[in-house]
């Protein structure tokens, strides 16, 4: 299994590009197969979710033509089925969006139940609320939920809780649904608005994403497109979080500064510069951090897939922090592996306070999931010594290049798949 080796202690100090949103990118996809003439997207991130998305999508009949890492042509006029095979929806969840854009261009969609993940139970009951209230009768069958309409209607639809899947997968259906939707409580997010403008850039007529209610006026037809998906904001943050952890100096370039703006204050409140500029951010932290509250809430509040990044440099900042994982149950698995670091933090349900040390130490972790891993990879470059860190996979699904960008920023780190490589590596570093 890959493993990333981390020599830890270098400040990281240049410049990094972002890649292009996966959240935003996997819910573009889905839409784009609600049309049948060809769409073009561009800054795609060249990530295992994306690519397995697109298995999925051939795997019903859509035409995928790769043009480069970041740009696919796809044209949907053939898909043979509306049942998506269950190995894709157990490699990536959001494969469930394809139940909402096949439901609202076929009236009639099959795809596979995703099971819970590591970070929690992650129900869909918002989702199928929102089907059956758009007309669809939804019954869960041999693992599968099945969705199907003559038509479907509009509905006046309130989420019990924010969500950005259920937000997404409902104003798909609601794009070709008869009338006027209204979505109250909805997800802001940036992808959730980027998901709205693609829709709107193939015929859709959807108004207010972005605010707590989306209205759509459904469309018999939608058309050929070509759309840039909008920066990783997350991935953006793990870098800026990265450079406040190792006392560094970095540019991170191609964002949109107004999508970080809670990851930028609390950067500022736990002693870090912060420097905005039209579609950069320049992060420095010359002095040991300081410590901070934070909860993390829907957008614009802080992001939950930002908690286990801040969790890290709280663990080396001064002073008792307190952190509140507002959205998710089980997001606070990495403190164990930080413990082994040399963290001190106490977790109590969905709470953690952390007591900040003057420096954590190298150690095997392993990733317990996506934003997890890439944290515990922070951990590794700020502490002294050699760290290596299992599962990386999970870090593959969401972050391009992980560890040849943050080389790039003076890391050392190497993706290594043995004993031998590390021992080359330990040899290397001295
Ligand atoms: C999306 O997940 C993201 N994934 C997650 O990012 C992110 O953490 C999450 O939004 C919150 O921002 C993608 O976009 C692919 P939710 P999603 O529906 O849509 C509850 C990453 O690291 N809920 O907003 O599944 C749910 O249990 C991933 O990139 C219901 O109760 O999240 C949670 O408590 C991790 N019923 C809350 O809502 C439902 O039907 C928010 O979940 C749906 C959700």
């Amino acid at each position: 299994m890959e493993q990333y080796i981390i020599k830890g202690g270098n400040p990281l100090v240049g410049e990094v590009d972002i890649s292009g949103a996966k959240n935003a990118a996997l819910g573009i996809l889905a839409a784009a197969i609600m049309t049948d003439e060809t769409v073009l997207i561009e800054n795609l991130p060249d990530v295992k979710d994306i690519n397995v998305m697109l298995e999925a999508m051939a795997g019903i009949g859509v035409k995928v033509e790769r043009i480069t890492r970041h740009a696919v042509m796809l044209n949907s006029s053939m898909i043979g089925g509306v049942s998506v095979d269950y190995e894709y929806i157990k490699k990536i969840r959001a494969s469930y969006y394809l139940l909402g854009a096949l439901l609202g261009k076929y009236k009639k969609a099959e795809v596979p139940l995703p099971g819970g993940c590591n970070i929690g139970s992650r129900p869909i009951d918002l989702h199928l609320k929102g089907f059956k209230a758009l007309g669809a009768h939804v019954s869960i069958r041999n693992g599968s939920i099945c969705a199907e309409a003559d038509h479907l209607r509009a509905s006046h639809i309130y989420l019990d809780t924010v969500s950005v899947g259920a937000t997404i997968n409902i104003m798909m259906a609601a794009a070709m649904a008869e009338g006027r939707t209204i979505i109250e409580n909805c997800a802001r997010e940036p992808h959730v608005v980027d998901v709205a403008n693609f829709l709107n850039s193939m015929g859709a007529n959807i108004k207010g994403a972005g605010t707590d209610v989306i209205r759509i006026r459904g469309v018999e037809k939608l058309h050929a497109t070509e759309y840039s998906i909008i920066p990783d904001q997350i991935e953006a943050g793990t870098f800026m979080f990265a450079a406040a952890a190792t006392k560094g100096d970095v540019m991170v370039k191609n964002v949109i500064p107004k999508h970080l703006e809670a990851t930028s204050a609390k950067l500022l409140e736990i002693g870090c510069e912060v420097e905005e500029f039209d579609s950069a951010v320049r992060v420095v932290a010359s002095k040991r951090l300081t410590c901070t509250n934070v909860k993390t809430l829907p957008y614009p509040g802080y992001p939950t897939d930002m908690q286990p990044q801040i969790g890290v440099a709280l663990a080396l900042a001064s002073g008792t922090s307190i952190v509140t994982e507002s959205i998710f149950e089980n997001r606070f698995k990495y403190m164990d592996e930080l413990a082994r670091m040399g963290a001190v933090a106490k977790v109590e349900g969905n709470t953690a306070i952390i007591t900040g040390v003057e420096k954590l130490t190298g150690a095997r972790v392993s990733a317990p999931d996506l934003r997890a891993g890439a944290a515990l990879v922070i951990a590794g470059l700020a502490a002294e010594g050699i760290t290596v860190v299992d599962d990386i996979v999970y870090i593959q699904r969401g972050y391009e290049n992980f560890d040849e960008k943050l080389r790039s920023l003076g890391a050392e780190i190497q993706k290594i798949n043995s004993e031998k490589e590390a021992q080359k590596f330990r040899l290397l570093v001295g």
